[in-house]
Formats: structure tokens, sequence, C-alpha cells
């Protein structure tokens, strides 16, 4: 019943001489993304859930053309901050689809800064289906405060997490959402405010994999509980405001959630031997465990729709006999690419030009030696290392190497630390050779000092 594209692209199977040409025409590092996979990937889960209503996250990879695509495919756009909400609109906007309303746009505020709450709260005088949902009390004081009556989520804190790494679990993390002992309370008290409240939502955290399917499982399972517990206490909120006549009937308060939303996490195989989610298996976990609610279900996966849609090119511009190890140096690093070092992630690699040469060259040719190698960046700092000691062709100064499934989470956290410029970025949307179109420019170094007031050339005044 899935869409049948396969359910992981690996690193092998991009065509190694597209990718290196596109060194060439737009330089290096650059990062290159297929708006086919993406798509593939957004049918394939769609086809597994049928029923749900789908989110796309995008902190995962908010390119315009990403947004775009997704809200065309009929993905909701799920924000994490005002300038995220932004950029979801603009999407909306311009989508086939049509988004002018804001409907299908949730912003989902962590600690929302003043200046988040003023824009969105601002958005939504226009956009006034938009959701905000609330991970604490006072956010939802806040919202009052600024006027807002409108689509109220609340996130909680399942007490359950899983994921790929300590620092992406969230669904027992203090920061994210209230305990979901106090859900109920919270929100019969914010309808009876006048709040329009339409979801629960919770996330555990993020890559997470088959066999965290038990926790998965349990999480879900709360979630149905609560979704049930809240549904009659808003029926009962319901009746006590129409008795006391204080306010219309609105047909959005009708006396039930409109979804429950379990959060993203769909974790992809990262290593070449790692096998892909079983997304039936996930998809009737969901099912079963939530049981019978009468609210829809909702999910906002990020990484499971871009990741191996991606991939970031990196030119090599050292080679070096180290104490024990070939150190091979490349221009990208990671200011470019943050999740070897922030998580000590795995990232598959490739050696485009040894692959190439291996394809065209002369028999007599004996080829590249596999050699372990460290593949590090150019930034001051020993975290700033792709792999180590990774078995791969020898390489050698201006090979273009690749670096797989990094279409999540790849640009989003790129920033320029040692004022680096951040790298610019390709589409590609099919097969001809006018698919390929520059995203986004490579910065320069005036972008870089564009914001300080005593730069050579600023373009802001001092206060
Ligand atoms: N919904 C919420 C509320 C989230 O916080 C996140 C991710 C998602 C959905 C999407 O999760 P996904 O489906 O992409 O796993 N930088 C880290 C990942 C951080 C994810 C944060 N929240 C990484 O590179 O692994």
């Amino acid at each position: 019943t899935l869409a049948d594209s396969p359910a992981i692209r690996r690193l092998a199977d991009w065509d190694a001489t597209r990718l290196e040409s596109l060194v060439g025409d737009y330089g290096s590092p650059l990062y290159a993304l297929d708006l086919e996979r993406v798509r593939e990937n957004y049918r394939r889960l769609a086809a597994a859930f049928p029923d749900a209503e789908i989110m796309y996250a995008v902190k995962a990879n908010a390119l315009g053309d990403v947004l775009e695509t997704l809200h065309e495919e009929g993905a909701g756009l799920e924000c994490a901050s005002a300038g995220e909400v932004k950029r979801a609109l603009a999407a909306a906007e311009a989508s086939d689809r049509g988004g002018g309303s804001g409907a299908d746009i949730h912003y989902t505020a962590v600690n929302p800064p003043a200046r988040d709450l003023d824009w969105v709260v601002d958005a939504w005088e226009d956009h006034p289906e938009l959701t905000i949902t609330v991970g604490a009390e006072d956010t939802i004081d806040r919202l009052e405060e600024r006027g807002y009556d409108g689509r109220l989520c609340l996130r909680v804190n399942p007490g359950i997490d899983a994921g790929h790494h300590e620092k992406v679990k969230t669904g027992a993390a203090a920061k994210f959402g209230v305990p979901i002992e106090r859900a109920v309370d919270v929100l019969a008290d914010a309808a009876d405010r006048g709040f329009d409240v339409v979801g629960v939502h919770a996330h555990v955290g993020s890559g997470v994999s088959s066999d965290q399917l038990d926790d998965h499982r349990a999480f879900v399972a709360r979630m149905g509980d609560l979704a049930r517990e809240v549904n009659e206490a808003l029926r009962a909120s319901e009746s006590r405001t129409e008795s006391e006549a204080t306010r219309e009937t609105s047909e959005a308060l009708d006396g039930s959630l409109e979804f429950v939303d379990v959060g993203g996490g769909f974790g992809v195989p990262y290593r070449e031997d790692e096998a892909p989610l079983d997304l039936e298996a996930v998809a009737e976990a969901t099912r079963e465990a939530l049981g019978e609610v009468d609210a829809r279900l909702t999910i906002e996966p990020g990484r499971y729709f871009v990741a191996d849609a991606g991939v970031l090119l990196t030119e090599v511009n050292t080679v070096k006999e180290a104490r024990d190890t070939l150190a091979v140096g490349v221009d990208a690093g990671m200011t470019t690419l943050l999740r070897p070092a922030m998580y000590d992630a795995y990232h598959p690699i490739r050696n485009l030009t040894a692959d190439i040469e291996a394809e065209t060259d002369e028999p007599s040719d004996s080829g590249r030696e596999t050699v372990p190698q460290t593949i590090a960046g150019p930034i001051c700092e020993s975290g700033d290392v792709f792999c180590s000691d990774r078995e791969l062709p020898a390489s050698r100064r201006a090979d273009v190497l690749a670096i797989g499934n990094a279409g999540a989470y790849g640009y989003e956290m790129a920033n320029q630390y040692n004022s680096r410029p951040r790298p610019a970025s390709v589409v590609i949307d099919g097969d001809g050779n006018d698919a390929v179109r520059l995203a986004r420019r490579r910065e320069t170094f005036d972008d870089v000092t564009r914001v300080e007031t005593n730069a050579a050339d600023p373009t802001i005044e001092s206060p």
C-alpha cells in the first residue's frame, strides 16, 4: 500500500557525475536537495497514515522550496519560532493549495520570547486560523494579555522520551510542555476563558527508531487517555458557558478536540547497514495505542521528509600523514554541518571523484587504495571532524566528497563561527540539466559583517 519509492536513498544511489558537476557550477561547500525525493518521502508516510493530518516540522529544513513543495503535497507546517511562522505563511500563500488563512500552520511556542508572541499574535489578525501550541500556563496568560483568543493547543510533558541522542530527547525534559497530570485542568480553564481549545500535543524526541516502538506505544496510549479526558472536560465547560449564556456557542468549541498531535521523531537510517523504519508497524502501533478518540490524529515529522533528500558536497584541500591516521582537510566544517560535532552523529561519506575514476579509468590504472582517514573541517576545534579513521578510497587534493543524509538539520544549524560565510544551496527537481536551480546563494564576507555598526559598509545605524 505504500508509495513504491524505496524507503531509503543511500548515498551510493546518487549519481556521482551529476553531483560532482554541481560543485563545478556552484562552488564548494554546497548543499544539494532533491525535491522529488522530498515528495516521495511525503507520499510514503501519508500512505502509511491515511487518516492522519500530517504537519511538516519546519525546523528540519526551512528552505522556501521545501515548505512550498510539502505544502502542495498536503502537509501543514509546524513552526518553532515567529521566524518560521513568517516563512510558513509565505510558503502557504505561494503554494498551489493556498493558505492565506493560516489554517494548517501551527506555532509551537517553547519559552517564547515576547518578540515572537507579539509577531505571531499580530499575524493572527490577518491569518485567523493559525494555531498556537503552548507549553506553559503562563504562555496562555501572555497570549491573553495580547488579546489573543484564537486556536489553542496544549503541549504536554508525558514523562516518556526517546530519540537518537540525549540532547534530542524532549518527552521528559523540564523545559517542554505542561506535566500531563495538569493538562485537563489547564485546558478546561483556557476554554472557560474563551480560548478556542483545539488540540493536545507532545513530542517525545527526535530520531526514534523501530526498537523504541514500546516507548512510542506507551506514549501514544497516554495521549489517547488524555484526549478522552479533555473531551469530557470540554463538554462540561461548554454546557457551563452555554447555561450562563455568557457567550455564543461557537462552532469551534463543539465540545471536543479537533486533533491529538503525537509529534514527530520518525527516525531514518544514517549508517549504511541500518534498516529503514517499519512505517506500517509504527502506524499500526499508533492507531492501536491511541484507541477510539473523538479527534483526528496529527503527526509532525521533520527529518523523515528531508534527510535522505539532501547531500553536502565538499572539496578536499589538504591531505597529510598525521601521527596515526591520514588527515584529510575539507572546506566544509562544523559550521556547515554541526551534527557530527554536536551529537557524534554518523553521516555516510563518499569520494565522488574516486568513484567516477573507478568507472572510467583504464584497467592499467590500479585504482585507489582504501585507507582509514579522518576527515576534518577548517574550524579551530578538535571536534570539527566528520569521521575518524573511516575506510575510504585514499583522498587527494581537489577531490569532491559527498556527505549523505544532510537534508535534515544541516543548513538549518549552520552558523558563521570563525567568520565563515554559510554555503550555497541548490535544489534539484527532475533529471534534465535545467532541473537544477540555485536556491540560496553563498554568503560573502560582507554578509558576515553586515549587521555590525562599525563594519566597513554597515547596513544598520548605531542605536
Ligand atoms: N515537533 C517538535 C515539537 C519538535 O521539537 C521536533 C524536533 C519535531 C516535531 C521534528 O522532529 P523530527 O521528526 O525531525 O525528528 N538537531 C537535531 C534534531 C532536533 C529536533 C528538535 N525537535 C538533529 O540534528 O538530530
